[in-house]
């Protein structure tokens, strides 16, 4: 059975898709069957992820609102081998909606990847937000990811967010666990970014990962290009710390 990781964090622009791609990228370099699920309606991790958009029709709201559709039948590839994507486009803004009155509605992402045998690991990609599609996700995962944007403000989300993990546990998914908070968008100049780093340390201790993304210009441009950082430019800040954050979450051998 593969792993099941989703990346989350309610607040716009943390990091979630840059950490999810990147992340999925480097796990699929170092030799493992990777599946990307894009569950956000801006779709910014299949644009990134540079899926063809001639190559799919049926996406993610296909998969959670259709009972006959399957996972075999959106598998969609992506620009790096043995990565494959669940892409995703606008249409899914109306699924949140179109799912209230259904039974079971929090369990159909876990349904849908029932019948995943083929992959080693699979991340998904969760919109801004805590409604029910980033509650699918934290009940079709076993680990969240929460990228973290090293600001002070940013704090105050993740103990909203620590706790709607506690009712998913209780409710939906006891097994659900915080595999990592994720520094991102750190800048060493900045007085603010270092002491928010300080906080984010002291309160959350060891759920914070040694590595900690710096801001770094191409990771900004790679989405442009569709291409993750490991293609767009290894060698740059942005490739070494996401590198270094793979080996440390998915215990991935890469040079
Ligand atoms: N470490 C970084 N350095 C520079 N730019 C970054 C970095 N991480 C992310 N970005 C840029 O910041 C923006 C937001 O990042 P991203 O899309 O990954 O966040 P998100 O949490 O997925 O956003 P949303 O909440 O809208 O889904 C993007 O333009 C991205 O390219
Ligand atoms: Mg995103």
């Amino acid at each position: 059975m593969p792993q099941i990781y989703a990346v989350g964090n309610q607040k716009g622009g943390s990091g979630k898709t840059t950490t999810a791609v990147n992340l999925a990228a480097y796990a699929a370099l170092a030799g493992r069957k990777v599946l990307v699920v894009d569950l956000d309606p801006q779709a910014n991790c299949t644009t990134h992820l540079g899926v063809d958009r001639e190559l799919f029709e049926l996406t993610s709201y296909d998969l959670l609102v259709d009972d006959a559709v399957s996972l075999a039948d959106v598998l969609t590839p992506s620009c790096i081998d043995g990565l494959m994507a669940v892409p995703s486009d606008e249409d899914l803004g109306g699924a949140e909606v179109e799912m209230v009155g259904e039974i079971g509605r929090e369990l159909r992402l876990r349904q849908a990847l029932a019948s995943a045998d083929d992959f080693d690991l699979i991340i998904i990609d969760c919109p801004p937000s805590l409604g029910l599609l980033t509650v699918n996700a934290l009940t079709a995962a076993e680990a969240l990811i929460v990228p973290v944007e090293c600001e002070f403000f940013a704090l105050e989300g993740v103990a909203v967010l620590t706790r709607n993990v506690e009712i998913i546990q209780e409710r939906l998914n006891p097994d659900l666990k915080i595999a990592a908070i994720v520094p991102t968008k750190f800048d060493r100049r900045k007085n603010l970014c270092r002491d928010a780093l300080d906080y984010m340390r002291e309160f959350f201790g060891k759920q914070v990962t040694k590595t900690v993304v710096r801001t770094n210009v191409s990771l900004a441009e790679a989405p442009t290009q569709g291409e993750p950082i490991a293609l767009y430019s290894p060698s740059s800040h942005g490739g070494e710390d996401y590198r270094s954050l793979a080996r440390e979450i998915f215990k991935v051998r890469l040079k």
